[in-house]
């Protein structure tokens, strides 16, 4: 197994061991790709959803939250195009009766070529020294241009065949790169076929009666059919947005990777409703802003990258993914999708009403042009915490498993410790706990020795631990312990409260967006 293969692995174990992310109906042996976030999962996640919600709903005023229902009225699905084009292409193997998405096959395929192209960059690395110029390599290397080449034609042809709803040319390109099943190795395939991806439920008491409905495959719908509603009750002028988060479901034929691609997951979103003809800039200021809000997490620079997309959904006039890098390689975290006029107009037509805002400049009714942004919750949650798992080296030659999650993000701010069980210092430690308990979220452990503490609080990413011991009865002071650096220092109790909200308020994190 190579080094990421290992991270990987620390990472799913990692989180089940530390109350983060279980599989689902564990004690039945699970479910496929659906997975239950335990007593840390859930802060973790809910604090990214609020870092999101902070910086699209509360920090800008033309955009406003919305909670629309999961179910939804069947009709949506046939207007938005779901019905009929929300298809991913499948692949079976003869031999070993696997099944896989025929993209995903030839994505994995180009990867690979990518791996070689880091190689590369490695070994160069490694010659030149600081001398190294990545970038001019890039560009000027025969062999890296050489794979560069490679990955983009067969990726062109990939998206043309998609677009032209060629399957069989989808085949031929899968046997001509020699492509196997990951599993056995055999080239037996069968040929492509479309497969739909929403699950379907009924409503209602009778068979009979009983009525077709769609789990929602996307959020993004439910935004669209309440344009309407909210722009005249919130009597909003465009540009403006609607955002909102909530599950959706998908039937995904290759469920692997954890929580990256899940049958259930959580989505935020935003649609950004414009002018027809504006998309072009608009489409730029939000993969910018969207970029700044991960940059702002500090996580590397270099562990993102804009993907522009040639295939194009459905719906689409231009579309990129900020991909990043996660512990198998770069890959899709959020989507930038400038949407035209298409849902809306489809709704008009299917619904027989008009979702049209009166442009007061311009004197006429339009149908607004879309921005959307959209990022799956999981899928930033998967980032996040595999980005932050490190195993560090001590000085005095033992280990520490930690995990450095952006303060901000973390389920636990703080811990507090009383050194020993007794002389009145759980007391103090007490007092201390339930005043920061009203503004953070803050644990109290009184068990083992304080080292052995110290190295539970890292493990779940908590940024503080604070020791009172026998000096805090003298002084009022306690022992504040840095999760990253480790250094201790001695600090007053009355200015605690301070100091854990300079590293982890939202605000002092947003602020570099
Ligand atoms: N409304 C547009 C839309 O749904 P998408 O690219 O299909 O676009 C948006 O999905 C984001 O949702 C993705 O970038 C990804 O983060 C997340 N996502 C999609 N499918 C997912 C899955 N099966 N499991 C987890 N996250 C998923």
């Amino acid at each position: 197994m190579n080094n990421q293969g290992d991270h990987f692995k620390n990472v799913i174990s990692h989180a089940k061991e530390y109350g983060f992310v279980f599989q689902s109906s564990e004690i039945y042996d699970g479910l496929s790709a659906v997975y239950d976030y335990g007593q840390n999962g859930a802060e973790l996640k809910k604090n990214i959803r609020e870092y999101w919600w902070k910086a699209m709903v509360q920090m800008n005023t033309n955009i406003v939250g919305l909670d629309a229902s999961i179910f939804m009225h069947p009709t949506t699905w046939k207007a938005s195009g779901h019905v009929d084009a929300f298809n991913d292409p499948l692949i079976d193997n003869k031999d070993s009766k696997k099944r896989y998405r025929a993209d995903v096959l030839v994505e994995d395929y180009c990867a690979k070529i990518e791996q070689k192209i880091e190689k590369e960059v490695k070994k160069a690395k490694k010659r030149f020294g600081d001398a190294f110029d990545e970038n001019e390599f890039l560009k000027t290397n025969q062999r890296v241009l050489a794979y560069q080449d490679k990955i983009e034609t067969i990726l062109k042809r990939m998206a043309r065949s998609l677009e032209n709803e060629d399957l069989a040319d989808v085949k031929a390109l899968i046997e001509e790169l020699e492509i196997a099943d990951p599993v056995s190795g055999s080239r037996n395939w069968t040929d492509v076929k479309q497969f739909n991806l929403m699950f379907g439920t009924k409503l209602g008491a009778s068979a009979e009666s009983a009525m077709d409905l769609y789990l929602r495959p996307e959020t993004a719908q439910g935004i669209f059919v309440n344009f309407l509603n909210v722009q005249k009750t919130g009597r909003m002028k465009i540009p403006f947005g609607i955002a909102q988060t909530g599950k959706a479901f998908r039937n995904e034929i290759v469920a692997r990777q954890f929580i990256f691609r899940m049958r259930e997951f959580e989505q935020m979103e935003m649609q950004f409703f414009i002018k027809p003809g504006t998309q072009g800039e608009w489409y730029k200021h939000w993969k910018e802003k969207r970029l700044n809000w991960h940059l702002s997490l500090g996580m590397g620079e270099e562990n993102y990258r804009f993907h522009d997309h040639e295939k194009l959904a459905h719906y689409a006039d231009a579309a990129a993914d900020i991909e990043f890098r996660f512990p198998f390689g770069f890959k899709e975290l959020e989507g930038i999708h400038s949407r035209t006029d298409f849902d809306l107009s489809q709704h008009e037509k299917h619904a027989g009403k008009k979702l049209q805002f009166f442009d007061p400049e311009e004197n006429k009714n339009y149908v607004p042009y879309v921005l959307e942004t959209s990022i799956g919750l999981d899928r930033m949650f998967l980032a996040v915490f595999s980005n932050s798992l490190k195993n560090e080296e001590l000085e005095n030659n033992s280990t520490r498993t930690v995990l450095k999650l952006p303060a901000v993000l973390a389920p636990t701010k703080a811990a507090i410790l009383p050194l020993v069980k007794k002389d009145g210092l759980p007391e103090i430690a007490k007092e201390i706990l339930q005043e920061l308990q009203w503004d953070f979220n803050v644990a109290y452990d009184e068990k083992d020795a304080v080292g052995r503490r110290y190295r539970r609080q890292d493990a779940i990413g908590t940024p503080f631990c604070i020791t009172i011991d026998h000096q805090t009865i003298e002084d009022n002071t306690v022992t504040v312990r840095y999760r990253d650096s480790m250094k201790q220092e001695r600090v007053a109790v009355k200015n605690l409260k301070t100091l854990i909200e300079d590293h982890v308020s939202m605000k002092n994190w947003l602020k570099n967006c």
